[in-house]
């Protein structure tokens, strides 16, 4: 009864904290493909090629359900899969819609008519392939109008979080804050639209000030996930034990993911 959770590289073991924490009986498969991030700069023929190749290991793990726990893989690859690749035993499901559900106050699966919501004016920092996507926008406008969203491609973060190196990290966040602010001066909500940015939370937090309220995404999917599990208890898959994989060099990604997360990781060759 496993869950799989693909990322490009290592963003995505924020998400995978998260939902092991909120679901500490399900054992969750983890795959960072590590030899080709970071996908942000790719185009999404590329992304869609490597993204599937990775659910595919995950569904060769006995996981049924995959989370792409990578917005750019969400944005670049997903509607592609979903019209028509995925096999109808199989389910694989992003990590926007959490996102953009909390923002627009509705309860999970809410699929009523676009309505007027409480926040105009926010703010997206995500990869530049998320960006030019505009997947964000389009799910928001399913679901709430009158938003208008500011998006800032933030070129080089997740080389420099993946890199460990924190003081670069500060000053990209610090300067795509102000890019972004030179267009949107007073965002209500700012979106950390990239898996990796929950660890530079308080650096974002602190470039656009306490007024700004920053949504991450790690513990809304751990709740959605949760509450999707209940609802479709079948799509627990048959495999039984928690690990991570990655198609990168397993001794290498063990130590940055080590670093990335603070506590001892392991990872094992796809
Ligand atoms: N962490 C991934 C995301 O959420 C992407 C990082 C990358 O590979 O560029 O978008």
């Amino acid at each position: 009864m496993a869950v799989g959770i693909f990322d490009s590289g290592l963003g995505g073991l924020t998400v995978l904290d998260a939902v092991s924490k909120a679901l500490p009986d399900v054992p969750f498969v983890y795959y960072g493909d590590n030899a080709h991030t970071p996908y942000g700069v790719r185009d999404a023929d590329d992304i869609y090629d490597l993204t599937t190749k990775g659910v595919e290991r995950l569904w060769a793990a006995g996981c049924d359900l995959v989370i792409l726990a990578c917005n750019t893989a969400s944005a670049a690859a997903l509607r592609r899969m979903q019209e028509g690749w995925i096999p109808e035993d199989k389910r694989v499901l992003g990590v926007f819609v959490p996102l953009i559900e909390a923002l627009t106050e509705r309860e999970w699966g809410d699929n009523s008519p676009p309505r007027e919501v409480a926040v105009k004016h926010v703010a997206l920092f995500a990869t530049p392939a998320t960006v030019s996507s505009r997947a964000f926008q389009r799910e928001l406008a399913f679901r709430a109008v009158g938003v208008d969203v500011e998006a800032q491609p933030c070129g080089g973060l997740v080389d420099a979080i993946e890199e460990g190196d924190e003081i670069l990290a500060e000053a990209l966040v610090r300067s795509h804050v102000e890019a972004l602010q030179r267009r949107m001066p007073t965002p209500e909500a700012a979106i950390l639209g990239c898996t990796h940015y929950p660890l530079m939370q308080n650096a974002f937090q602190e470039a656009l000030g306490p007024e700004v309220k920053v949504y991450s995404q790690a513990d809304l999917v751990a709740a959605s996930l949760g509450d999707y599990l209940k609802r479709h208890p079948d799509m627990l898959g048959s495999g039984t034990v928690s690990m991570n994989l990655t198609s990168g060099d397993p001794a290498r990604v063990s130590s940055k993911a080590t670093q990335f997360l603070r506590r001892k990781v392991e990872f094992h060759a796809a």
